[in-house]
Order: C-alpha cells, then sequence, then structure tokens
C-alpha cells in the first residue's frame, strides 16, 4: 500500500518537474527543440529562424515555415498616447497592419520559440503586459531582445540598458536575454570588431544576471573580435550568440566556418539572410 503511494507520488513528482522544466522561457534552445524531436543534435545550426515576422503575410509565412524560431520587432505606436499600443514594424517603419496582441494570438497556436526584438524602451513594458497574459500557454524559449551598448561604428542611442534589465526582470526573472551592441558596417572599409572595452562591459551588466543569456553578434565582425568574444563566454555557460546579419552586409562562408571552428557550435545561433544560410547549411552538412 504504501509502495503504491510512494509510486503515485514519484509519478506525480516527476510529471511537476516536467511541466515545470520543458517549455521554460529560460530553457536552452537545444533541449527545448531536442526534447521536442525538432532537431537532432546539440547544434545550434540546426536551429531555423523566420526573421522579421512583423506584418501580417510575414507572420503568416513565418508560422507555415519550417522555422524554430520566430524573430520579430516591437514599436510603439504613439509613444505619447495613453493608449499606445505595442505593434509589430521594424524602423524605419512606424506602422504596421498587425498588433503585439495580435501576433501573439497566432504565435501561440504554434510550437514556434520566439525572439522579441525592442527598439525603444517604451515597448517593453506595455509589451511585458501582454506576454503576462499569454504566459501559461506559451511554454516555449521566449527571448527578449534590446541593444543595450554601443558597439563597433554604432550609434550611441541605445536602450537604456538599466533601465531596460530592471524592467524585464522584474516581470519575468527567469526570460532568456538577448543584449546587443548598436554597430555600423560599411562596404569596402576594414570593420573593425567589438573591442575589449565593449565586452567588459557587457560582461559587468551580465554579471548579476541569473538567467541564460544570448549576445546577438553581426557576421561581418565577428572573425576579428574572436578573442574578446571567446573571453565573454567563457564567463559563464548561461552565454550565447546568436549570429545575425544585415541585409546589405558582405561576409563569406569562409567567416562563418570560422566562427564554426573557433567556437562551441552548441553555443551559437545563425539568423542570417540567404543566399549565405543555404551555403553555410550545406558546407557543414545540415539539411535545408
Ligand atoms: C509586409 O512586409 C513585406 C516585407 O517587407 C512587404 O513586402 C509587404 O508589402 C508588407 N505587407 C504589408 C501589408 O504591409
Ligand atoms: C563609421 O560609420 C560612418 C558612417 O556612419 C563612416 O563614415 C565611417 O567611415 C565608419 N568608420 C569605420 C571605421 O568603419
Amino acid at each position: 500500500m504504501v509502495r503504491r503511494y510512494l509510486k503515485l507520488f514519484f509519478m506525480y513528482l516527476s510529471l511537476t518537474i516536467n511541466v515545470i522544466d520543458i517549455g521554460a522561457w529560460s530553457e536552452n534552445v537545444l533541449d527545448y527543440f531536442l526534447n521536442t524531436n525538432q532537431i537532432k543534435t546539440r547544434d545550434g545550426a540546426e536551429i531555423i529562424w523566420y526573421h522579421a515576422a512583423n506584418n501580417k503575410s510575414q507572420m503568416k509565412e513565418a508560422i507555415q515555415s519550417a522555422a524554430h524560431m520566430v524573430e520579430a520587432d516591437i514599436l510603439l505606436c504613439g509613444e505619447e498616447e495613453e493608449n499606445a499600443e505595442p505593434i509589430m514594424a521594424h524602423p524605419p517603419e512606424t506602422n504596421s497592419d498587425n498588433t503585439f496582441e495580435e501576433w501573439l494570438n497566432e504565435i501561440v497556436n504554434t510550437k514556434k520559440g520566439i525572439k522579441l526584438d525592442f527598439k525603444s524602451l517604451a515597448a517593453v513594458q506595455p509589451s511585458l503586459m501582454l506576454l503576462e497574459g499569454i504566459k501559461l500557454y506559451l511554454r516555449r524559449p521566449v527571448w527578449i531582445n534590446a541593444d543595450i551598448l554601443p558597439g563597433p561604428n554604432g550609434s550611441s542611442t541605445v536602450v537604456d540598458a538599466k533601465r531596460f534589465l530592471e524592467t524585464v526582470t522584474s516581470f519575468f526573472p527567469s526570460v532568456t536575454l538577448s543584449l546587443g551592441w548598436t554597430t555600423g558596417w560599411e562596404p569596402q572599409q576594414c570593420n573593425k570588431g567589438y573591442s575589449w572595452a565593449m565586452v567588459l562591459e557587457m560582461a559587468q551588466l551580465c554579471d548579476a544576471l541569473t538567467q541564460p543569456v544570448t549576445f546577438p553578434v553581426r557576421a561581418a565582425l565577428v572573425r576579428q573580435s574572436k578573442s574578446e568574444l571567446l573571453w565573454l563566454l567563457q564567463k559563464s555557460n548561461r552565454y550565447s550568440l546568436t549570429v545575425w546579419a544585415g541585409k546589405q552586409d558582405k561576409y563569406s562562408l569562409e567567416d562563418l566556418l570560422y566562427i564554426r571552428e573557433n567556437f562551441d557550435k552548441s553555443r551559437v545561433y545563425y539568423d542570417i539572410f540567404e543566399p549565405q544560410n543555404s551555403e553555410f547549411r550545406k558546407a557543414i552538412g545540415i539539411g535545408v
């Protein structure tokens, strides 16, 4: 009798633990997609991204696509007004046919993880309130992204680091943070990478955090910053890199393969455009 209850108790316990673990917002992306049989190996390059799933047609395409992670940009429409509403758009656009609320109501019916890119601090709190409302149904990795420091040739207009971190962590202490630097990239020039001062400042900001953090880094600037970024990653096993690219950026397959060879493959994600994305996946033998 006692044994039977004990057994039931342990079954209940493991069920509860599963419910808590699987699909927590802080869950490692590779663990989540491995556990849900959506990828086969612990390799960040296996994760397929849909970038800028903002307006309704892009969002629908993202939902129908094979993407594991959907990236989207949030702006506040009418920042002055009382009833300012988070909408899905990337500057210089200021309008959208899609609100964040509508976007969430569609994405929640998928198994896809999400990365929300905030271009202004004002949009963060109203968006987190909408997320709070849907939290129980959104059991999958959720990343909250902002550029909080000036980076290589980047503008100094960043989202205020301290206030961004305070706002996000007060709502969601364990959500995955994606913390970047503003960057510039110039064709036909030698573009400097991320400096020691830049990674040091980021490390200091992240030191007090306890949740997973991914650093979005610009594909064309990673090779020249190998030592700096390797140093940053070894500060904590909660850290990873997400390689991204500007639409016009020129960088080679070799640049991507260099990243692949020099960094732990379970700690680098690739949210990059075509044709580099397919070329890269082909070169490393991951099916497109
Ligand atoms: C949605 O975005 C795509 C890509 O930027 C664009 O081609 C399309 O016209 C947009 N649709 C609407 C309704 O704004
Ligand atoms: C930085 O960006 C400016 C344009 O914003 C450009 O004129 C300048 O050449 C860039 N510097 C470097 C080192 O790339």
